[in-house]
């Protein structure tokens, strides 16, 4: 690491200088950030927000990232020193800008600007028209938007307060676009992905709370065993978030299904995976507890 600082109350940006063996991103990837806290490794995913050109030039990038004062890990990201001991991840990802001449619309919500931070400090030809909702003295990057909206004729940028109502169709129909990229809660992605549906458009999404999505049928509570203890869970939160909550140790990163850290093996029983609403079988396999709901009696090991 390079350096930390607070950009706003509860925003850090981390400067990371990862080593040679580091092969690069793609401009909307994220990573795994690991740290050592107390003796034991804590992970979570975080996206890259600097463009392609810093890393080009300086060989860094930039986090930013939203702290929780309850978390458990984003709290501690303040007190590391420059020589703290980190890992970064390969980066990964699908959410990049896609490849069309089309005009783009790119929807953000809170702390879900980041990607596009990254993608639009690199060379775009098409048409962009960004969307940024966050609360009032919460959004993030607004000078490095003002700026590309001077320097660049095929960017405009609306700021956008975040009230109850999101008037987000509203907001798409009046910047029609071919393509719309979004990265926000759940809610934010639904209500675009209505308006595409409706007008022909295509979508293309990172929603990082899909995690908090929850099985919305009656609500049942099974015995799980885990770590040889046992626990009664509901069928309507993940694993993962249960878990945790009952303070088990859990080792997870990136909560989306995409790293498969928080693996682990179901000797017997049925989850749901949360992505696709699909039922697994009730015999052995490896399950990702961030994108599963328990279904019957679990037995799990670690
Ligand atoms: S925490 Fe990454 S797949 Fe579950």
């Amino acid at each position: 690491m390079i350096s930390n600082s607070a950009i706003l109350p509860g925003v850090i940006r981390l400067v990371i200088k990862p080593d040679n063996r580091w092969k690069g991103f793609v401009p909307g990837q994220h990573v795994v950030l690991t740290i050592e806290h107390n003796g034991r490794l804590l992970s979570r995913t975080f996206t890259i927000a600097s463009g392609i050109q810093q890393w080009e030039k300086q060989g860094i990038i930039t986090l930013i990232i939203k702290q929780y004062e309850q978390g458990a890990f984003t709290p501690l990201l303040s007190d590391l020193k420059a020589d703290d001991w980190l890992n970064l991840s390969q980066a990964f990802g699908e959410f990049t800008l896609p490849e069309t001449t089309k005009p783009i619309v790119m929807v953000a919500g809170g702390s879900g600007i980041t990607p596009f931070l990254s993608i639009l400090d690199t060379d775009f030809s098409q048409q962009v028209h960004l969307i940024y909702y966050a609360k009032s003295g919460e959004h993030l990057g607004v000078n490095q938007l003002a700026t590309l909206m001077q320097q660049r004729p095929n960017f405009s940028v609306d700021i956008v307060t975040r009230g109850p109502q999101t008037n987000l169709s509203e907001q798409l129909s009046k910047h029609d676009a071919e393509v719309v990229m979004v990265c926000g809660p759940s809610s934010m992605y639904i209500e675009a992905q209505a308006w595409c549906q409706k007008h022909k458009r295509h979508i293309s999404a990172e929603h990082f709370s899909v995690l908090t999505a929850s099985f919305k049928g009656e609500s049942t509570n099974h015995s799980v065993s885990w770590n040889n203890k046992q626990f009664v869970l509901n069928s309507q939160e993940t694993l993962l978030s249960q878990l945790t909550a009952k303070g088990e140790s859990v080792t997870y990163g990136c909560g989306m299904g995409i790293c498969h850290q928080c693996q682990c093996v179901k000797k017997s029983g049925v989850v749901r995976d949360i992505r696709s609403g699909n039922l697994s079988s009730n015999t052995q396999q490896l399950i990702q507890l961030c994108v599963s709901q328990v279904v019957s009696d679990l037995e799990l090991e670690v």
